[in-house]
Formats: C-alpha cells, structure tokens, sequence
C-alpha cells in the first residue's frame, strides 16, 4: 500500500512510474490539453528559457484578467508563494498562525520559517474547511495570520473569516492550492486575502508540472514581492528601467519560474473554461452514480453549500471505518483502480507535535483523516473509465 505521512508530504501522485503499471486508471494523470507544446517550442525558439519572459506575463495578465486582482506574480510553486506572503508580513518569531490541522505541510511550515507558531484549527463536518467557529477562541495578542484552506476547492466561510480579521487587525492569506475559479457568494476565491498562494502541481486542475502563483489583493505591497521574489534584488525594476544597476536591497529567494514552464501553463490556461467543465462532468457523473449507494451504506459523499461555487478539484467518499476504507482501497486496487487518501492529521505529525499538537485537540481532523478515500480525477478522465470506477464501488 502506498504509505504518506507528513515527512513525506501527501500522497499528490502517489505511484512511481514502475508500479503505474500496475493500475489501468491512476489516481491521477497529467495531460496535453491545449497549445501546450507550440508554446514550449515558441519559447525556446524565441530564446525566452528564463523567467518573467512573455509567457510569465501572459500567464499572470490571465489570472488577473479572470480573477479580477491587481497582481498574479507566477513562483515556482504554492509553496514558495506561500513562503512569500510570509515574508511580506514581516513575521517574527513567536507570531502565531492560524492554520487547518486537515492539510498539505506547507501551509503551516511557509510560516515556521520564518519562526512563526502554527496554531491548529479543527475542521467543519461537512465541508472540510477550517471550522470558523472556532477561530475567535483561538486568537491571542500575538495571532497575525488566519490560513484559509479551500479544501477540495469548495470556499471557506469567507464573510466570517474576513470579518473576525479585520475586527482584531489580523492579516488573511488564502492557501488556494485546490480552489482556483471557485467562488464564494459570486466572488472568486483567492481574492479575499491580502495575499494567495495557487499551485499547478501536476495534481492540480491546471497544471505545468511544478509551480505556483501569489496573488496581491493589495497592490500596496507589490514593489516589495517583486523584490523579495528576485533574490532580494531590485531586478524587476532594473529591467523596467526604473534604475541603471540592480542591487540587494532587502530579503528574498529564488522564487521566479522558468519561461518553458509559463509556456506550458499559459496553454492550459487559455483553456481554463474547458478544464473546469471537463472537470465539473467528472464530479456530477460521479456524485450522480454513487449519491444513493453511498447513503444506503453510510458512506458520505462530498457537500458543497449552495453559495459556494466549487472548483471541482476532487471527488471524495467518507467510509464508515478506517477499515472499510482500507478493503475499499485494496478491492479497487484488485480491478487496476488506484485510490488514495490524503492528508494525515497535521497537528499529530512529528513537527505538529512540537508545536503542541495532542491527540483529540482536532477531533474531526483526526475522524475524517482516517475515512476519506480520493477517487481518480483528472481532465482526460474518460466516461468508460469512470463506468469502471463506478461499477467496481458499487460491486463492494
Ligand atoms: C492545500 C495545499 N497547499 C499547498 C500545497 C503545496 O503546493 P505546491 O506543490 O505547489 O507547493 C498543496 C499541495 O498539493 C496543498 O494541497
């Protein structure tokens, strides 16, 4: 069985390409879907290989265009847009993070490297977000961030998110991973925060391999993540001719991604629209199919509230038992169909224990990590695979 943990992060394309073979439908598979290729060619032809070139710009003028946000500034991954609003928020050690105990490493560690504490929020019953409810309870004076993650691309509680940080002059940062074009009450998530972080890991719906994007609401800060983005340097400005030499002029890293990669994204990108509708035919066959079987043997299936307007990033079931959810992996896995779960509860993890994390401080975390299964999702899924899928779950 595939193992995960938090030292070796989630499961996101669990399967070497050795023992791919041994599953005729993935879990996931990457896929050419537009003009992919002609940009890439376009790209070397043009000799644009490094970063912020035309494709970079395209790609961003995208986000910002559909997203309606003043900056898309494309990193090397969600990760490192994530390590970017961290260092924009000048955090000090000592500063506490409000952080879901149910998701990916980096949403926690991109703020504890800058010596910041995580504090673990327990998550909804029914959508898997943070539980909003509880974050007032969890604030202290030194609270500087609140880290909203839209689990499978379903929206946060945005409105009382927004509102309990903005009473106590709290910072929001969207770890938008699974959720770009989803909405929340008609506005699009990723433009609620002062910053967000998008990944286009190849597990994303949108996808260049490795990479990400940081989005400032507030174009206030956006001299400073450019530099911070280019190695602490004032680059960015150089090559606008703002200055005659570019210099080190504060903190930064590496963050910048390869114009072969924008070249890549930019073709998924212009086709985003069919993405998401290939995308959203996945979930509704799936939801379709499996809804009353699901219910007739206490298996719970995704819930979306009516005001979000969901990504379609992932299409879960809740077994009734760790268990069951093991057998249903194996039965699955016994007809070429690989399964997956996902993430283990964060606060348990070596490092989350450090920070105080205990068993039982993040009860639903901890229930609902050990019964999810992720079924296999991605834009070139067929009908007939899916009929497949479909009719091994409901053979168990
Ligand atoms: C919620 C969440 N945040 C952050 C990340 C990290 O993304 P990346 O691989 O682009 O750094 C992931 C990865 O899948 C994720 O699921």
């Amino acid at each position: 069985m595939i193992s995960m943990d938090n030292n070796s992060p989630e499961v996101r394309h669990p399967i070497t390409m050795t023992s791919q073979t041994q599953y005729s439908i993935p879990f996931n598979r990457s896929s050419v879907i537009g003009r992919e290729l002609d940009y890439i060619t376009e790209a070397l032809r043009i000799g644009q290989i490094g970063g912020d070139q035309s494709f970079t710009k395209r790609c961003q003028g995208l986000l910002e265009q559909v997203l309606q946000v003043p900056k898309a500034l494309l990193t090397t991954s969600c990760t490192h847009a994530l390590e970017l609003a961290a260092l924009l928020l000048d955090l000090q050690p000592g500063d506490q993070v409000i952080v879901p105990a149910f998701t990916f490493v980096s949403t926690a560690n991109a703020f504890v490297l800058r010596g910041a504490w995580p504090v673990f929020i327990d998550i909804r019953q029914d959508t898997l977000n943070m539980d909003e409810a509880q974050v007032e309870r969890l604030l202290t004076p030194r609270t500087k961030v609140i880290v909203p993650v839209h689990y499978a691309g379903v929206g946060c509680e945005m409105d009382v998110i927004t509102d309990i940080a903005s009473r106590h002059g709290i910072a929001v940062i969207e770890d938008n991973a699974h959720g770009l074009f989803g909405s929340y009450r008609g506005r699009k998530l990723g433009t609620f925060g002062s910053f967000s972080a998008q990944s286009f890991h190849e597990t994303k719906n949108v996808t260049c391999g490795e990479g990400g994007a940081l989005l400032l609401n507030d174009a206030g800060y956006l001299e400073r993540a450019e530099i911070l983005r280019e190695k602490g340097t004032d680059r960015s400005r150089f090559f606008r001719g703002q200055v005659d030499k570019y210099t080190w002029v504060d903190l930064g890293s590496s963050y910048v991604m390869s114009d072969v990669l924008a070249a890549f994204l930019f073709g998924q990108l212009e086709v985003w629209q069919q993405i998401q509708d290939k995308r959203r035919r996945v979930w509704e066959y799936y939801d379709r199919q499996l809804r009353d079987w699901a219910r007739e043997r206490g298996i719970r299936t995704p819930i979306v509230p009516p005001h979000c307007d969901q990504a379609y990033h992932m299409y879960y079931l809740l077994l009734p038992s760790l268990d069951q959810r093991t057998a249903l992996i194996e039965h699955l896995k016994r007809r070429g169909i690989l399964s997956v779960f996902h993430y283990l509860p964060l606060h348990l993890s070596r490092m989350g224990q450090k920070f105080g994390g205990r068993p039982g401080a993040c009860p639903v975390t901890e229930d609902v990590s050990a019964r999810l299964l992720r079924l296999p999702f991605y834009n070139t899924l067929s009908e007939f695979e899916q009929e497949r899928v479909v009719a091994a779950l409901l053979e168990f």
